[in-house]
This record gives structure tokens, sequence and C-alpha cells, in this order.
């Protein structure tokens, strides 16, 4: 659906993560874990941004987006009150954890983001597994200590939480039988690392390829994902129309 929103809250988390909520309470009910809206970031722009939705809170729309460009830049200098061109949810997000099940969530830099709203939802408490280059890029830590969850915090050079991999925590959790499915977002080298330890333990295995979108229309060819096919042959996708999340045994990293 496409709609006017009102933005109700604007926030810089870092010099260039925006935390932004607008309000529509129909997009916040039809959302999923997983999913993207797609956003009109200026009226000079013909293409929209698509951002990975991190939650929903009442009838407000919760998207946390880095400054990288002039539309996300002209974004990000909009207020509460002013109104944004909205059209979504869209995207095959992340399948519901089955009643009963413990999920893992892992997440590295941005793609925290759309790990929130899932964590949230497990009938079972979760682990969640964050990993960040340093300290400086830190965000949305508090929000998961909120949660009912098992959380672990992981940076690059131990200036904040532990120092090392998300994938060594994952280990970790893995080796004590502490998980009975995965959910990863983040850089491509690490959701191969994750599906790889996933597959070790043959658990199933879910990864957000959504780092990846450019004009999120399928126009752009940038978000293009090579996927192995039943049959063993290669083929792409295009992260924006087929994903963001996709099964990781069906990626070809
Ligand atoms: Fe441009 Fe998918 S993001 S084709």
């Amino acid at each position: 659906m496409r709609q006017i929103c009102k933005i109700v809250k604007k926030e810089f988390l870092t010099p260039d993560i925006v935390d932004l909520r607008f309000y529509s309470q129909e997009i916040a009910a039809a959302c999923f874990p997983g999913q993207f809206v797609h956003i009109l970031c200026s009226p000079a722009q013909v293409l929209r941004r698509p951002i990975s939705i991190c939650d929903v809170e009442g009838g407000a729309v919760r998207v946390l987006f880095e400054v990288r460009g002039g539309g996300t830049e002209y974004l990000s200098r909009l207020e509460p009150g002013d109104a944004i061109d909205v059209l979504g949810p869209v995207g095959n997000g992340f399948s519901d954890v089955p009643r009963g099940e413990r999920a893992l969530f892992v997440g590295g830099g941005i793609g925290i983001f759309p790990l929130l709203m899932p964590a949230r939802r497990c009938d079972k408490t979760p682990s969640v597994i964050l990993g960040f280059r340093d300290i400086s890029r830190v965000v949305l830590v508090d929000d998961f200590r909120k949660l009912s969850c098992n959380l672990s915090v992981m940076s690059d050079n131990g200036s904040f939480g532990e120092r090392g991999f998300v994938t060594d925590k994952m280990a970790e959790i893995l080796r004590r039988g502490e998980a009975d499915r995965v959910y990863a977002c983040g850089p491509k080298a690490m959701l191969k690392a994750v599906a790889e330890l996933a597959a070790q333990y043959s658990l199933p295995c879910e990864v957000s390829m959504e780092e990846r979108m450019g004009c999120g229309i399928g126009a752009c060819l940038v978000c293009a994902c090579a996927v192995r096919r039943a049959n063993g042959e290669r083929d792409y996708v295009h992260v924006c129309k087929d994903g963001p999340v996709f099964d990781a045994s069906e990626v070809d990293f």
C-alpha cells in the first residue's frame, strides 16, 4: 500500500545512523519481520529507497537507516511533523519461529536492525548475537536488552562487549545445543560463515541479504544474488523482488 505518513520521531543514533518513526496504522498492522518499506526520499528523486523495518509500536513504524547518499541525506533532515511518501510493507521476510523452538538471531553492523521485531515475537527465550566493528558503530543494544533474550554483544576490537566475531559466539551456543534455528542479517562474508556453521549442526537458517539493495524495484540489478536450484544449477534472483530473506541453503555465497 502507498501512504503519505507523518514522521513522529527522529533521532541520530550516530553521526550517520538515523532512527525514524512514522505513523501508519495500516502499514504497521501489515508488517512482518524482515520486510522493508520503499520511501520516496525527496520530491526531486524518482526512485524510492528500500529501508528495512526495525519494529512497530502501536501505529508507528520504526526504521533505522545509514545516511549513504542524497536520498537518505534528505530523509535524515526531515523532522517530526513532516510527511513522507511510503510504499510497503514489501519483500519476503523471516518465517515465524515455530512454537517451542529456540531461535538464534545473528546480526552484524546495520544488519541488526531487522532482527529486533522477530526476536521480540518468540514464545521461547531466543539467543541474540550482535556484532559491531567498534564502539563508534554501536546502536540499538539497549532495545535488545529490554527484550527477554540471551544477549551477546561482540566487537572486532573489543572496544564494546566481548572481543571477537559473531561466529565465535555462535559456535559456542551451537556447541551447547542452545538453538533450534538461525536467522541472520549482516555483511555477506558474515552470512556465509553463519550459514556454514548452521549447516554443520543441520539447523535451518534464514539470511537477509538486504545490504545489497539499491533501487529496490528490480531496475538497477545491484541486488543480484546467486542461488542453487534443486537440480544443482546456478541461477540469479533479485534480493529486492525475491527476498530480502532467503533460506541459507539456497544461497550460493
Ligand atoms: Fe535494484 Fe534490486 S535493488 S534491482
